[in-house]
Formats: structure tokens, sequence, C-alpha cells
């Protein structure tokens, strides 16, 4: 089977490195790494007709989409009515991340539990909701903001300057319909439901740091690592999600013509009483997560159960696929990142990789002369493996020492809070 990865991050190479597993991988456009795992396609991902011109020329068989980005315009849609199997939500379904105000919608028809919300489009609205509702507040842009478009408000003079500043543009046309929310206490967990619309099968459930700086001190960023299995995520708990969470919405979806097939990634927070609420959704795999729940899912043949969902074939899977392994993965930023992220440094990778460890590239370029250089924010994931949370961390430490360039950035404590954990236990 040939398969075409669509995006250049880590996540997509990570989805390479499993697919490749039992097919053959393009990425398009893909990065060094993918590179090495199959065969990179220079094509602009942005024009559809252009895609599916190189996907057949390539004979490519299913095509996986990465981001969210395409997903919202539609490329699952332009792909599927050339007949190309694909495996990523319709734009209709997509909305469930790139409309917060959508998802907000889906949420209360389903009756799925989430932070009490209003929706605005005019700001004078939004500013006398603040005024009369208790802080803290968190004040989100509703459309795609790459993860930056929520700011949490201890005060009522910070929700007021949110609204004004997303009234304003900051973050575009994605700022132009406003939701404020009630702020939630707890801890958040990731759950990724791979789905045909109906049935949903879990891959290992996972916490991811946005944090820039150790302690989880510092600016958002789109994620400085990850870690899974995360030993909150229970049994029961995942039943729970299940029962509360996926299926209503899945119905939900259903329901209104517009069935959701791909990847649902719910981001929830998990309050004292163990109890989950929504606080986003998400139509694709994460990043940097993938890059731990992949390697966690043992050896998952990833490449068969896309195969079926976008085929729409009966699809025989597990409710849920637990981890084999522990993953623990440590992301590698150039300096300046977030704000301004410096490009050119020339990474060096050694022959021989520290014993259970898988480097995946994310914004890295191969010069003309061959030399491998940071080239974007996100620049390596270092993913250790082992037997418990903590022994995996250690060798992802291990490998980002190994492959660190000049003035790089890391954290040196993703999955702290799960050590700690097991520290205490
Ligand atoms: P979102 O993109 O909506 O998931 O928000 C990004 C991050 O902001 C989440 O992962 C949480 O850390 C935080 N967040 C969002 N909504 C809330 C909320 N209602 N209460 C507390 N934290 C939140
Ligand atoms: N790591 C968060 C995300 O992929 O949205």
């Amino acid at each position: 089977m040939n398969v075409l990865v669509v995006g250049s991050g880590g996540r997509e190479h990570a989805l390479c490195w499993a697919l490749s597993r039992s097919a053959t991988v393009f990425a398009a456009p893909g990065n060094p790494g993918t590179a090495n795992l199959g065969h990179n396609l220079a094509v602009d991902i942005s024009n559809p007709s252009t895609l599916i011109g190189t996907v057949r020329e390539h004979g490519i068989d299913l095509v996986v989409i990465g981001p969210e980005a395409p997903l919202a315009t539609g490329l699952a849609d332009a792909l599927s009515t050339e007949g190309i199997a694909t495996f990523g939500p319709t734009q209709a379904a997509a909305q469930i991340e790139a409309s917060k105000a959508f998802a907000k919608d889906i949420m209360f028809a389903a009756g799925v539990s989430t932070a009490r919300s209003a929706t605005f489009t005019d700001q004078d609205q939004a500013l006398a909701y603040v005024a009369t509702h208790e802080e803290p507040l968190v004040v989100k842009a509703s459309g795609l903001a790459a993860g930056k478009g929520v700011i949490m408000c201890e005060t009522r003079t910070e929700a007021t300057d949110a609204v004004r500043e997303m009234f304003g543009g900051r973050f575009g046309s994605a700022g132009e319909e406003v939701i404020i929310e009630a702020f939630l206490t707890g801890e958040e967990l990731s759950v990724f439901a791979m789905t045909d619309g109906e049935r949903y099968m879990l891959l290992p459930s996972a916490q991811d740091h946005k944090r820039l700086e150790e302690g989880d001190h510092g600016p958002n960023t789109g994620g400085m690592g990850a870690y899974t299995p995360v030993s909150i995520a229970t049994d029961d708990l995942l039943a729970r999600v299940g029962a509360e969470i996926l299926h209503p919405v899945l119905r939900e979806m259903a329901h209104r013509g517009t069935p959701f097939t791909g990847m649902l990634y719910a981001g929830l927070m998990i309050d004292e009483s163990g109890a989950p609420s929504v606080l986003e959704f998400n139509c694709r795999f994460g990043d940097p997560e993938t890059q731990v729940v992949l390697p966690a899912s043992g050896d998952l043949d990833l490449a068969s159960h896309m195969w079926a969902i976008a085929h729409g074939d009966k699809w025989d899977a597990p409710e849920a696929l637990p981890a084999r392994i522990a993953a623990v993965t440590t992301v590698i930023a150039a300096a300046g990142y977030p704000a301004a992220p410096v490009k050119g440094a020339p990474i060096h990778i050694p022959r021989e990789l520290p014993p259970d460890t898988v480097l995946f590239h994310a914004g890295t370029k191969l010069d003309d002369d061959g030399t491998l250089r940071a080239n974007g924010g996100r620049v390596l994931c270092a993913t250790g493996l082992g037997p418990s949370v903590a022994v995996a961390s250690e060798r992802s430490r291990e490998l980002a020492e190994a492959v660190a360039f000049e003035n790089a950035l890391y954290r040196r404590d993703i999955a702290w809070r799960e050590v700690a954990r097991a520290g205490a236990a």
C-alpha cells in the first residue's frame, strides 16, 4: 500500500514512522526525517488539484492528513470527491476544532460536560458579560490560532483587555467570534479516538506540556513535550469518557448529517472528583503527543486501521489499545521560540543514537551541501521508551542532549507530574 502523509512536522514524521511498518510512505511536503523513511513530494498542499495530480502520479492508495488547517479548508472533501481514500474528517466535521463556537454548540446539544460559556460576535456584549461574571475567566478566539488563541484571565481587567485584543484583530479572523468561559481546575488529559463515525478505538492517552519553561511556567507554546501512559487515565475513566463524551458527540455529529471520521482528539480536564469535562476537541492527531502515542502502541498496524476507516469498511477494532510501553518526548526548539525562533543552527546527529530512543524531525532542513539545520520553532522531538515513564523520560533527555544544537531550548522535566506520582506511590 502506498500511503501519503500530508504535513511536515514531528507529528507527520511519527505517522510515517508507524505507517512504514506495513506501507510504503510518502510525505507532502515532509521533512528530512520523513525522507529517510520514504519519499518526500514537493507539492503545494494548499492547492487540492495539484495534490490530486501528485496522488495519481505516484499511485497513492491512501492519504492521511496531519494538520488541522487543510482539514478545515476541505482537503479531505476534495480528495474524497475524486475517489481517493482519505483519513481525516470532512470540512463540515473539522469545524469541531476550527470553530470553538461550533464545538460548544455540539457539546450543548449532546449534553456533554464542558465549561459554562457564552459566544460573542459583538465586543460590547462580550464586555458586558465580563462585567457581570466572576473571574477567573478564559477568553478564546473561536477560530484556528495554532494553540495560541486562549487567554487565561485572573482579573476582569485582564479579561476586558483580552476581549478588546481579540476583537481588535490580534488573531485575525479567528477572533471575530469570541468565547468567554469559566475557568476549570483539575488535571488535563488528552484522549485520542480513531473513529469511523460510530465506533472508535482509543490510542494511549497522553499529557503534554504547553508552557515553555520547566515547572510549567512561561508562555504557552505549541507543546514542549508529552508522555504516555498517564496513570489518571484508568479504564473506568476512559469508559466514562466514551459513554459521556465520545459516543454522544459522534451521535450528534452523525445526527446533523456531518459524521466525524478520522482522529477525534479530546482535550479534557479531570476535576478533583475524577469527573471529565471537555476543554476542546481537535480533528487530528496531537503534536507532540503523536511522538509518544504511536511509539507506545507497540506493533499497531496503523495503515490497516486507517484504510478501513477511509473506505467505510467493516472495521474490527478493539475499543481501547493500552500503552504497551512508556514513552516520553522532549521537544527541542530553536532559540527565541515561540516569539521569534532563530533559524539556521547546524544540527549534528550522531550515527548511533542512545538505546530505546527514536528521533523525530519537525522544523529541520537539509542544505544542498548536506548540512542539517534548524528551520523553525520546534526543531526535533527526542522520544525515549522504557518500562516506566521515569525511565523513558531519562532516555528522552539523554537523546535530547545527544542531538541538541547551539542555543537549543528544551525542558529537562517532561513528565515530571507522572514521575512525582510514581515516586510518591
Ligand atoms: P484549548 O485550545 O481550548 O484547549 O485551550 C488551550 C489550553 O488552555 C488548554 O489545554 C488548557 O490548558 C487551557 N484552558 C482552556 N480552557 C480552559 C478552561 N475553561 N479552564 C482552564 N484552562 C483552560
Ligand atoms: N499538543 C496540542 C495539540 O496538538 O493541539
